[in-house]
């Protein structure tokens, strides 16, 4: 854990620089705009350690697969979101000598980045060997008003001399994964051009063929006015610059506006990418930096509006759940139902920036929570169109008959991961997306989503769990063998208890669909069934049967239902009596030591009970939590907010609080050692859920809101915002009273407290 980072309520403070630390911090105050974003590499040359990373949302690369042993059914590819061309370089070279904090004395530096504009700045003092000394302010965004747009503003002061310079305004589209599995570059060139004042590389991916045209335009000021200096322009493969010439004067400040257009072929066609891209960059140029700012703050100030929560007495929470949700709002905004949430956004590589069952089992709710329903519905339609793919993909392991089997990571629909105990076995993957569309429903009322789309995925993935149960003749019951839980600590094990009750939970969940959909509009499914061959009669009656004799592994002594059916064969230990130097397991176990151990990495029969809460008995719920929580180390980020969620509802307030803290501030105290890969933005997710569900105990049950809050003895009040079925409430709690507002939309009633309260 590293804690490093100034407390504030609204920005995130880094003082002195510290190289080792220049990874995390990079992920930290990573920019994004829906569309593309990129880590907080410098500006300036820094040969220091540094993970470059621009990321453009929907463009990726189909990575060949590698492996030690080949499998049957393996993905030919791991899809990787590209580390796209570098377009905010500025570099400079002052009497020969680059600026560049690796080399030169680092005094004052300061990055922070502020939440309510989604502004990030930098500023610092460096000395050369010479003793020359600079001060440099830097600030930048990626335009929330204009998902194509970046800009920098960038001010240099010569402190103690005055001596020319040359300052290079680049665009680099030579540049690399960290993650390629074969060392390739995944960059062809297209075209490049430089001209005085501005420079433009377009460039095309291998395989995928996407092309990214990006150009920049530039101005330069000094005492409030125009300045300039002699222009050298200058091409090469993937590259195009301006290098000017100019005089820095002592004590004069000198600033440099940069201004960028990233433009993908998704959205252009390719014959009109570089006019386009030459277009925008102008009338981006023209607009100036302060009217970019100030369209983009005003877009970040109506989502602050939405989706803020807010925390009073404790600033540490409060910095941390503002930055989980600026993180989140900055990663998707719904406007595009070919884009999804990479479990590390525009943050970094890892994951490959593609789609996790995390959007649909933790996502989701975030933002049906806070936006306009609009956004939540982008993200089930993106699943609606990767159908054809999950059909395929379920034909390539041998079912049949329109049986569906949703990648557990993809870009395009098709199965990229390739661990078979993940690829093969983790197939509860395909029941998330099922449980979203109840989570859309119960937020939204829109139950025609069920006719317009979502009846056909609820057919295909209810078919492929028809085929993959089987029969068994011992235990006179349906089972399930062979897969992996959320747990990935245990593999290829039989009758997992989340798998199976999702399993036959997704049965009824069609059947219900159906029902309705039948109802709602009894042509549309005709034409339905007879566009997928469905016949209801058999199938349904099939489905039926394996609810009805679903095998549950369970040991009603204790209690408790069973993650698989040899989990009691397990030495049972506590993770209280593991050595501290043991953690975290997946660094300092084998995979085999692990894999027999009863130790879970997040929560799975706790995570089943956290989806169908209302299912069990309080005193159920108590008993499998007490049983579980013990033995899970939490090495998925993912598995705190369950935790908090659960406990919350046991009154188990300091443990939920335990597990709050481990979820909001995961990647500012880089909890896991890890955010130098990129901060966990699904986790982030869970995150807002542990306040809203879990210390506001917000459900809903039939279409009816449900709060039951309580306050965290840290803090003195909080609150949030929720929409909901047409409205929006806002729910504020504090130690004496908790205020439910309806801020928008019709009169509403819910229950607070157990008790039936009119809005
Ligand atoms: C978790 C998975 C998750 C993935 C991406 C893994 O560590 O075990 O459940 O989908 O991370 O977040």
């Amino acid at each position: 854990m590293k804690q490093y980072l100034k407390n504030h309520e609204w920005q995130i403070i880094e003082e002195g620089f510290d190289s080792h630390l220049n990874r995390v911090s990079e992920s930290i105050f990573s920019l994004g705009n829906g569309h593309m974003g990129q880590r907080a590499n410098f500006e300036e040359t820094y040969t220091g350690d540094t993970h470059q990373g621009t990321y453009i949302a929907g463009v990726y690369y189909p990575d060949k697969t590698r492996v030690g042993w080949w499998k049957n059914g393996y993905p030919e590819y791991f899809a990787k979101v590209l580390n796209a061309p570098f377009w905010i370089g500025i570099q400079i070279n002052i009497a020969g000598q680059e600026l560049d904090l690796a080399k030169c004395k680092v005094e004052n530096f300061r990055r922070v980045l502020d939440m309510k504009q989604g502004l990030l700045s930098r500023s610092f003092e460096a000395t050369f060997a010479d003793g020359k000394k600079v001060a440099v302010n830097a600030q930048r965004f990626c335009s929330m008003a204009d998902g194509e747009v970046g800009a920098i503003k960038y001010s240099i002061t010569a402190l103690n001399f005055s001596s020319s310079s040359k300052i290079t305004l680049a665009i680099d589209a030579d540049v690399v994964n960290k993650d390629s599995n074969y060392d390739e570059k995944f960059w062809d060139r297209v075209y490049e051009e430089a001209q005085m004042g501005w420079a433009i590389v377009n460039a095309q991916t291998k395989k995928t063929f996407f092309q990214v045209c990006t150009g920049m335009e530039y101005r330069f000021e000094s005492g409030g006015q125009k300045a300039g200096g002699k222009v050298f322009t200058n091409t090469k493969d993937k590259y195009a610059d301006n290098l000017v010439e100019m005089e820095l004067k002592q004590g004069v400040e000198l600033t440099i506006y940069k201004y960028a257009a990233i433009l993908s072929s998704e959205n252009h066609p390719k014959e009109k990418i570089v006019k386009n891209c030459l277009a925008k960059i102008d009338a981006t140029a023209k607009k100036g930096f302060q009217q970019l700012l100030n369209d983009h703050a005003a877009v970040w100030a109506h989502k602050w509006e939405e989706c803020d929560i807010t925390i009073d007495g404790d600033i540490a929470a409060q910095q941390g759940i503002r930055f989980n949700i600026f993180q989140l709002m900055q990663t998707y905004t719904g406007d595009d139902p070919r884009l999804n949430i990479g479990p590390k956004g525009f943050t970094g590589e890892k994951y490959g920036g593609s789609t996790y069952w995390d959007t649909e089992a933790y996502c989701l709710p975030f933002y049906l929570g806070t936006s306009d329903p609009s956004v939540a519905r982008q993200l089930l339609i993106y699943r609606y169109k990767h159908l054809p793919k999950a059909i395929e993909n379920a034909k390539k392991l041998g079912f049949k008959d329109g049986a569906a089997f949703y990648p557990f990571v993809t870009m395009n629909g098709e199965e990229c991961h390739n661990e078979w105990e993940i690829t093969f076995e983790e197939i509860h993957r395909t029941s998330a997306m099922a449980y979203a569309m109840r989570d859309y429903v119960e937020y939204t009322g829109d139950k025609n989503y069920f006719v317009d789309y979502g009846l056909e995925v609820l057919i295909g993935i209810s078919r492929f769990w028809a085929q993959r149960v089987n029969w068994s003749a011992d235990k006179n019951k349906y089972v399930i063998l062979g897969v992996t839980g959320p747990n990935e600590y245990e593999n290829n094990v039989n009758n997992n208890w989340y798998t199976n009750y999702l399993a036959a939970w997704t049965l009824r969940f069609t059947q219900e669909a159906i029902d309705y959909t039948k109802n709602a509009d009894a042509a549309k499914y005709k034409a339905l069934t007879e566009k997928l061959n469905f016949n209801e009669a058999k199938e349904t009656a099939k489905w039926a049967d394996i609810v009805s004799k679903m095998y549950y592994a369970e040991d009603k002594t204790r209690g408790i239902y069973l993650q698989q059916d040899g989990f009691l064969d397990k030495e049972l230990i506590n993770v209280a009596d593991l050595p501290a130097e043991d953690r975290p397991l997946n660094q300092k176990w084998s995979w085999d030591r692990i894999l027999r151990s009863c130790f879970i990495k997040q929560a799975d029969v706790l995570q089943c009970i956290y989806l169908f809460e209302d299912d069990f008995t309080k005193e159920q719920i108590k008993k499998n939590f007490d049983f579980y929580e013990p033995m899970t180390v939490h090495e998925s980020s993912l598995s705190p907010c369950v935790h908090v969620i659960l406990a919350s509802k046991l009154g188990y307030k300091e443990k939920a609080y335990e597990m709050y803290l481990r979820t909001s501030r995961l990647d500012l105290d880089d909890y896991n050692n890890d955010t130098e890969d990129g901060c966990h933005i699904t986790s982030m997710a869970g995150t807002w859920m542990s306040i809203v569900k879990g210390f506001g105990g917000m459900r809903i049950r039939d279409g009816k809101l449900y709060f039951s809050p309580y306050i965290p003895e840290h803090w003195n009040s909080y609150s949030f915002r929720i929409e909901f079925r047409g409205r929006v409430l806002k729910v504020k709690v504090a130690k004496e009273k908790t205020e439910v507002i309806l801020e928008s939309g019709d009169h509403l009633s819910i229950v607070l407290n157990d008790k039936e309260v009119s809005l």
